[in-house]
């Protein structure tokens, strides 16, 4: 039988037609086509401004330098992210305080308001798999305490609280790596509404210029290509499809799993609107199998599945002892770290896909009951 790959890289003939027109304009540099991608995640984030960088790390980097963040500040983030997110706040010369989620993965508000103190300048919530985090909250409590918000919206283009898009809250971070919902192979994208930011970014990222040779600020070459443009246009002008693809997939899979034991399946929270970047299960102690029981079997089975970030970010030898990574009272995080589980939803997937992942799951369930 065929493998179910965890993910898929769909390249159409609109990415083939965009990069042969930037090929054919001999623009391979940031140009035009990159502002048509700005334009268009600017649109998607519904805020004034996107700032196209080279990745979602860059993107992070940018986003907290460009607001002045350095040694002696402090960000406060969740603890269940990829690398990017903790050696972002590192590069910058800041401190991470890692602060408990909830059960939904994402930072839990309570444990983010008695984490602040007077060194806090950000508040940096990762919309974890594509599902946001409680922004209502968040935004309220960082407007209360004069605190910024830079979201890691790297794994949830075009998710919402209510009408209101991710990446709109402060200053919107978002990754165009390969796997991503939508993507240029590599990339990154900063959107916010405040004109000043914006125009320091685009310094920051141009060797810190305002014009040729016309050096204003320390910066960096974090400018993205116009080819990686060009894919990330065609990739952008179908974003809705693709969540909608994703939506009806992880409606399909819930609908198929629901009702076993210790399984808690992913959905939207209130108005927060989930765009399944992973349709990521959580294995409980109820269950009668392990998730590592579950991922065997799975793999067995021919079914891609993955544990994305299977340890906590800080949890390894050279970010434990770092004095700049402040670590509290995690105990959701520290067991949901070893409970999840992603499994393929991605818009490649058939109906005959979803039916042996969820009657794959339910056989191991029922052979793991007896
Ligand atoms: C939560 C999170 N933050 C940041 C990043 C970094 O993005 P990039 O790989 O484009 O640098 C990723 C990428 O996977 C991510 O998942």
């Amino acid at each position: 039988m065929q493998a179910i790959p965890f993910a898929s890289v769909e390249v159409g003939s609109e990415e083939e037609r965009l990069v042969l027109e930037l090929l054919r304009s001999k623009q391979l540099t940031q140009g035009p086509m990159v502002s048509r991608l700005e334009e268009a995640f600017a649109s998607v984030a519904g805020t004034r401004h996107a700032v196209a960088v080279t990745s979602g790390t860059t993107a992070l980097v940018a986003a907290l330098t460009a607001i002045g963040v350095g040694p002696g500040d402090t960000v406060i983030t969740s603890p269940l992210t990829f690398g990017a997110t903790l050696n972002a706040i590192l590069e910058t010369g800041a401190t991470a305080r890692f602060v408990d989620i909830g059960d939904d993965f994402t930072l839990d508000p309570d444990a983010v308001a008695a984490a602040i103190d007077d060194s806090t300048k950000v508040l940096l919530p990762v919309h974890l798999y594509g599902l946001p985090a409680d922004m209502t909250r968040l935004g309220r409590l960082a407007a209360d305490r004069g605190l910024t918000i830079v979201e890691d919206a790297a794994q949830a283009v075009g998710a919402a609280i209510g009408d209101r898009p991710v990446g709109s809250f402060g200053l919107g971070c978002f990754s165009l790596y390969a796997t991503k919902n939508v993507m240029s192979g590599e990339g990154g994208m900063i959107t916010l509404n405040d004109d000043a930011l914006a125009s320091r970014l685009r310094i920051l990222r141009n060797q810190g210029m305002v014009a040729r040779y016309d050096y204003m600020m320390r910066g960096h070459n974090w400018r993205m290509t116009g080819s990686q443009a060009a894919v990330g246009v065609a990739q952008t002008s179908r974003l809705s499809t693709i969540t909608a693809a994703r939506r009806a997939n992880a409606a399909e899979l819930r609908e198929r799993l629901t009702g076993l034991e210790g399984l808690v399946l992913p959905d939207d929270v209130g108005d927060r609107h989930h765009v399944y970047h992973q349709f990521t299960v959580q294995v409980t102690e109820a269950a009668p199998m392990t998730r590592d029981a579950l991922a065997k079997g799975l793999a067995a089975a021919g079914i891609g599945c993955a544990v994305i970030d299977p340890r906590l970010v800080f949890d390894y030898p050279c970010f434990r002892n770092d004095p700049r990574v402040l670590v509290g009272d995690l105990p959701a995080a520290t067991r949901l770290v070893t409970q999840v589980l992603s499994l393929p939803a991605h818009p490649g997937l058939e109906e005959s896909d979803l039916d042996r992942i969820a009657s794959t799951v339910r056989s191991l369930w029922e052979v793991h009951s007896r």
